[in-house]
């Protein structure tokens, strides 16, 4: 089911050894956009603002190209297939770790959105998703899956891993740190940050429309983005939606005290010594 590159566990059923290669050897141009996110932190969230803020909201994209084509992943197979198609300014995601950008992306003056949010909603959401995914492995119950992913036996490797990359990138002003719990809480306000950091000057009205449209309940309802196109037998959302909740502390209704206190204490330690604020 997975596929090991370089010691980095990704999905075969979306990636291969060739798309990882072609990641590296991705040309990216000065003013491509790069969304990066580790799974399940809102990555489909922006490959819906991304094009709207980029085009002033003109919203044709977001309701005739499906959203791994719109704003593909560096990383997965489909970016080969429709990088000549993409409109410029290109926006792409990513799930992959600082250390494994491409050499074109240190030299250019790409701008990237870095996407955090709360790890223990992380694991909530991706436990779900491992139920839904029929291309992903078994996540046992909610316990074993705790473990799974504490250890890093996930896609992507460990969370702390691929926020520490991130967060001490050293990319200056070409990076801007963005939570999902900022969105949650405020989108137009989170939009206007990414609009300035992206130079768009939006005008108020397009902030509300655009947030609008990337509201969880219209996204849930829009088939380029819901993923109700791919086959049942990859994403049965019968099992869980792929738009699942949408919301900041789900972890709340799913952690006994025990798991906390053993969550917290794995990713404390880990993250001893970093100065970054988290979600
Ligand atoms: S993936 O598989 O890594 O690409 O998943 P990703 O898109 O990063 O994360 C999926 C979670 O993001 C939530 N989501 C949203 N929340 C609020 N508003 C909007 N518009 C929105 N779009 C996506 C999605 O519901 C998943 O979180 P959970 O907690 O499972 O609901």
């Amino acid at each position: 089911m997975y596929l090991r590159y370089h010691g980095l566990i990704v999905p075969k059923e979306t990636h291969s050894y060739e798309s990882l290669e072609f990641a590296q050897g991705f040309k990216f141009e000065d003013d491509d956009v790069l969304a990066v996110t580790y799974p399940k932190s809102g990555t489909i969230w922006m490959q819906e603002i991304l094009p709207l803020v980029l085009n002033g909201g003109d919203l044709t994209p977001i309701h005739t190209i499906p959203n791994w084509e719109r704003v593909p992943w560096l990383e997965e197979k489909h970016l080969a297939r429709v990088v000549a198609k993409l409109a410029s300014p290109r926006a792409l995601v990513s799930h992959l770790p600082y250390n494994f950008m491409p050499p074109s992306f240190c030299t250019s003056k790409a701008k990237v959105i870095y996407l955090m949010r709360n790890p223990k909603d992380i694991m909530v959401s991706s436990y779900y998703f491992h139920q839904m995914a029929g291309f992903l492995e078994d996540p046992g119950t909610f316990d074993e899956f705790m473990d799974t992913f504490l250890e890093g036996k996930v896609m992507f490797g460990k969370w702390t891993d691929h926020v520490k990359s991130w967060r001490n990138s050293e990319l200056g002003d070409r990076i801007m740190y963005i939570t999902y719990e900022e969105m949650v809480q405020d989108l137009p306000a989170a939009l206007r940050r990414i609009s300035d950091f992206l130079g768009c000057n939006l005008t108020e009205e397009v902030i509300q429309k655009i947030a609008e449209h990337c509201s969880f309940k219209t996204m849930k309802n829009n088939n380029m983005s819901n993923f109700s196109l791919i086959p049942k037998v990859y994403l049965d959302h019968d099992k869980s939606p792929f738009l699942r909740k949408g919301i900041a502390g789900d972890w709340k209704t799913h952690f006994s005290s025990e798991q906390l206190a053993r969550f917290t204490s794995v990713i404390s330690k880990e993250l001893e010594g970093e100065s970054f604020p988290l979600p």
